[in-house]
This record gives C-alpha cells, sequence and structure tokens, in this order.
C-alpha cells in the first residue's frame, strides 16, 4: 500500500487498479486561456522557440502543474515537431495555425521524406522530459505525444489546417499507393520518436489521430487503423509496459475500431455518453475523458456536476477524467482551477451525493 500511494495515480489508473477517485489532466492544459503562458508568449513571438528552447518549453509545461497540480504533466510541444526532422519543415503562424510550405503532393516529394533520427534533430526532447521527471517527481506522470501517420500526413499535404481535407482524401481516392508510402514513412518515424520519448522519461504517450474523426469507417479501416496499428505495434514490442492514450476528434462513428488499434486507453469526446463508450469498449479497455471544453464556460455547480456525472458514468477503475479535446483559449482560468479541485476532491464529492 505505502508503496503503491509512492506511484503517480494516472499509472495506477492506467493499470487498472481501483481508485478513490479518477486522476486528471488536461489535453492543451499549457496554452494561451493562461496569463502566464500570454506573457510569456509576448517576449517569445516564435512557437518553434518556445518548443523548441528547452528552458521556455519546460516553464511552459510546468505552469499549469504549479498552479493547478494535475495527475499528468504534458510535455509543451507540437505534434508537427518531429516534421522537420524527417525532411518535412514547418511554423505556426498566428492566427493561421500550422503552416508546411511546399506541401508535400508529389512522388517525389514522398520518396525525399527520410527516417526521423530523434537523438539528431530531437535532442531538446531529452533534455525537456529528462528535466519534467525530475521536476514533477512521483506527484504526477509526465505524459508523451505524437502524432498519428493520418492527421500527420494530413498537414504534411494539405499544408494547413483544413476544413474538408479534400486534398489528402482526393490522393486517398486517385493514388492510394502515393499516400500508403507516405503514410508508412511516417509511422516508422513516429514509432521510433514515441520510443525516444519513452527512453527519455514520458511514462505514459498520447497519440493524436484529431482529424482521423473526418472519415467515413470504411476509409478509416484503410488509412488511419493500419498506420496506428503499425506505430503501436513496433512500440509495444520494445516497451510493453508504458500505457498508451488514443485520441481521435469527433469518433463516436468508430470507437470500437479505435480499441482494436492495441492502444491500452481510448480518449473519447463528449459526442459520446460515457456510460456507453464504457460498454462500447469493452472491460479491457480504459477510457479518458470526456467532458467538453464548453462546460468550463459554464457556472461552477454546472461543472462539478459534469464531474461528478462522467466519474459515475466512468466508474472507479481504468478511467483518467480529461476533456474531450483541448482547453479552449478564453477559458476562465479560476474555472480551470475549479475543475482540477473538484476532480481531485471527488472521491469525498461524490459520498455526500
Ligand atoms: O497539452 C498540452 O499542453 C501540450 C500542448 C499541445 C500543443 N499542440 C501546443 C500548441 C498539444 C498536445 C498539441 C497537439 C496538436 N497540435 C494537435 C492534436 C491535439 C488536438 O487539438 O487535436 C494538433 C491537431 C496540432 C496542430 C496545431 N498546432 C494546431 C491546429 C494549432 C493551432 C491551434 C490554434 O488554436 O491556433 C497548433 C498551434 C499550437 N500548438 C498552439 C499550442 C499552445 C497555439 C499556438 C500558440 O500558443 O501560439
Amino acid at each position: 500500500m505505502a508503496e503503491s500511494s509512492q506511484i503517480p495515480y494516472l499509472l495506477r489508473a492506467a493499470r487498472g487498479e481501483k481508485l478513490d477517485r479518477p486522476p486528471v489532466w488536461m489535453m492543451r492544459q499549457a496554452g494561451r486561456y493562461m496569463k502566464a503562458y500570454r506573457e510569456l508568449r509576448q517576449k517569445y513571438p516564435s512557437f518553434r522557440e518556445r518548443s523548441e528552447n528547452p528552458d521556455l518549453a519546460i516553464e511552459i509545461s510546468l505552469q499549469p502543474f504549479r498552479a493547478f497540480q494535475p495527475d499528468g504533466v504534458i510535455l509543451f510541444s507540437d505534434i508537427l515537431t518531429p516534421l522537420p526532422g524527417m525532411g518535412i519543415p514547418f511554423d505556426i503562424v498566428e492566427s493561421k495555425g500550422p503552416i508546411i510550405d511546399p506541401p508535400i503532393r508529389s512522388a517525389e516529394q514522398v520518396e525525399n521524406v527520410h527516417p526521423l533520427d530523434p537523438e539528431a534533430s530531437l535532442p531538446f526532447i531529452r533534455t525537456i522530459l529528462q528535466t519534467l521527471r525530475q521536476e514533477v517527481g512521483n506527484r504526477a506522470a509526465v505524459l508523451g505525444f505524437v502524432g498519428a501517420p493520418w492527421t500527420l500526413a494530413a498537414y504534411a499535404i494539405e499544408g494547413k489546417s483544413s476544413k474538408d481535407y479534400k486534398i489528402i482524401k482526393g490522393m486517398a481516392f486517385s493514388n492510394p499507393e502515393m499516400l500508403h508510402s507516405l503514410l508508412g514513412k511516417i509511422a516508422d518515424s513516429i514509432a521510433t520518436y514515441v520510443r525516444y520519448q519513452i527512453d527519455c522519461g514520458a511514462q505514459v504517450v498520447q497519440m493524436f489521430d484529431s482529424w482521423a474523426g473526418q472519415l467515413s469507417p470504411q476509409d478509416y479501416d484503410t488509412f488511419a487503423l493500419p498506420y496506428q496499428k503499425r506505430v503501436i505495434e513496433q512500440v509495444k514490442a520494445t516497451h510493453p509496459d508504458t500505457p498508451l492514450i488514443l485520441y481521435i476528434s469527433g469518433s463516436a462513428g468508430i470507437l470500437e475500431r479505435m480499441g482494436q488499434s492495441g492502444v491500452d486507453i481510448v480518449s473519447v469526446d463528449w459526442t459520446v455518453d460515457m456510460a456507453d463508450a464504457r460498454k462500447r469498449l469493452g472491460p479491457e479497455i480504459g477510457v479518458q475523458g470526456n467532458i467538453d471544453p464548453c462546460v468550463l464556460f459554464g457556472s461552477q455547480e454546472f461543472i462539478r456536476d459534469r464531474i461528478l456525472d462522467t466519474i459515475r458514468k466512468a466508474g472507479n477503475q481504468g478511467h483518467i477524467l480529461n476533456l474531450g479535446h483541448g482547453i479552449l483559449p478564453g477559458t476562465p482560468e479560476e474555472n480551470a482551477a475549479f475543475f482540477f479541485e473538484t476532480a481531485k476532491q471527488a472521491d469525498k464529492l461524490l459520498a455526500v451525493r
């Protein structure tokens, strides 16, 4: 008992232990809704600098940890961070989001995408993760994260955020060999990158396939799921004990398919009722989520009710409390604080109800 209390709650939940309350963290918990982040952003306007200068990235990762003591600390980075190391440069432009110029559109460009050597191109990730582990100790788990092949290919091919994904889907439906070749290359590099993050100190890794929910189930089975599996199989072969989480936005129609990817935990968005998600995924798979980020714009009473409702629906085993997608810019910081406080007292609050 004494020994297991030294293990962060998030890891205990990921192992399927019964707990008195679920661990809690938030996707995008470092970022623009925090005043401390906005101040630092004014001084260092380049996103790449903020995420690739270890001192800045460590400071930003720890801002929400100091403010709210979440059970998970995610490294401040982006899913696009490994792309330059594969020959795909990017930038993140204020009010436009990610830009990849030139986008990958030809067989020759796909040919030129090369395997990632993380020691060479991502040395800052080692410093960031090692330092976070030292700073956080066993008070919280340190999470790494990556983008999944479909979502990274969507940025590489579209060149920016997209509403309809017509360029990558056009390629999928007219020249699938070319897209499969790119997806395969990205999958192998991302597997290398996940292993590197674990070797550098990440205790849990979340894979974001944010835009795979834009695919029909049939196309998900062809262009997203096999490449999620390829990453997960390669990582599990060398690092079988590190829990892996899979997140997709708009996943209600493909939840069972997400469970087939080989991940330990499925991160559910708010378009699915948590009790249904549990039933649909079965007892072997943990769940994370799934509160609508807009709930944090509601009253504190409403926020508390939704937290307790979600916890009740998820049960006391294999659940990590989180939002259903990233916290939104403009969220009142005191409501974020209230979210964490309430989650951490959930055992007492549920007992009196
Ligand atoms: O959770 C955390 O605290 C880590 C931070 C994090 C960022 N990006 C920092 C960031 C994480 C987990 C990501 C992942 C990411 N990046 C995803 C998957 C998660 C999801 O939301 O589905 C995606 C699709 C991206 C690509 C990306 N990066 C977009 C679409 C944008 C623009 C978003 C916007 O609202 O402007 C980014 C930029 C970005 N990455 C920001 C942050 C904090 C905002 C830019 C800034 O702060 O200057």
